[in-house]
């Protein structure tokens, strides 16, 4: 049963590091005029209304993207997907907030294919209104972790997967390292981004030993933290790790996380951007 809604955190720090993460990769696989595969196995909505009750109930985008918007500051990764946010709000309001897959379809070009998989109904009828006139995408209302393996590898050979789960259940954390080393069997020079929540430390610990384990090179992690770690506050921190990354992404990243911290941390901000498995 499934009762995490993205709409409640549309917005957030996480969103933000996330789709500042998307955005770079999606734009440095594009400097290549070839056709790319993207598959969101955990695609949410596509399209969020931060003026809608869920979003405003806690107010997180606040914290996220609304402290972005104003600015004329920001680093240029950070600015790129500010200015991409922007183009779904038709008035400086900001009043929309585009999700993982509308995020990717406004970059991908009509060569690209997008696989986006919901597992919630209500979410995948939304997600099927968002994407409805885009021939591109394809949507499955099935599990985005076991069913995406028969697409790997894709005809196109040049693929982005993006795993974000909402880690309702504490055997995410094994599942998704499962998965990746699956996927990574089937289609090792893929570019694969996975999000992580840090909840309680031992499991991103137990996380990361499993993937340095693995035996899959070339992983990249990148984490935002808003307060220091603490077992009973809910989320303090996300990460995003990253497979076969742009060679560009971990400088520009180091340069931009001090940043966010500053900007989005709130007692004794923190962040981490290394280099987890090398090449
Ligand atoms: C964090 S949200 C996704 C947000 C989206 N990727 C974005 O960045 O805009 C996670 C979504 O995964 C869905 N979900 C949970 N388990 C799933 C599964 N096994 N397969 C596909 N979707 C799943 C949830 O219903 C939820 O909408």
């Amino acid at each position: 049963m499934l009762s995490y809604q993205h709409a409640y955190h549309a917005g957030n720090y996480a969103d933000v590091l996330k789709h500042v993460v998307l955005v770079q990769v999606l734009a440095y696989l594009k400097q290549k005029d070839k056709p790319i595969c993207y598959i969101d196995t955990h695609a949410g909505q596509g399209d969020y209304r931060l003026d809608g009750s869920e979003a405003q109930k806690n107010q997180e985008f606040i914290g996220g993207i609304g402290a972005l918007w104003e600015r004329d500051d920001l680093p240029k990764s950070v600015d790129d997907y500010v200015q991409l946010v922007k183009q779904f709000n038709h008035t400086s309001q900001l009043s929309h907030y585009p999700g993982s897959p509308l995020i990717a379809a406004q970059l991908l070009t009509t060569k690209d294919r997008l696989f986006l998989y919901e597992l919630h109904t209500a979410e995948a009828r939304r997600l099927e209104d968002a994407v409805k006139r885009d021939k591109r995408s394809k949507t499955f209302r099935a599990d985005g972790l076991k069913d995406s393996f028969g697409l790997l590898p894709p005809k196109e050979n040049r693929g982005l997967i993006l795993i974000d789960p909402s880690y309702e259940m504490k055997t995410d954390y094994h599942d998704v390292v499962d998965t990746l080393k699956e996927m990574h069997k089937r289609f090792a020079t893929g570019c694969y981004l996975l999000w992580y929540p840090v909840v309680a430390r031992k499991r991103n610990q137990y996380m990361e030993r499993a993937l340095r384990a693995s035996g899959i090179r070339n992983i990249q992690l990148f984490e935002l933290g808003i307060q220091p770690d603490n077992d009973d506050f809910g989320m303090t921190a996300c990460g995003m790790i990253a497979i076969n990354p742009p060679w560009t992404l971990l400088a520009d990243m180091q340069k931009v996380l001090p940043w966010l911290t500053d900007t989005l941390g709130q007692q004794q901000g923190h962040y981490r951007a290394e280099q987890l498995v090398d090449e």
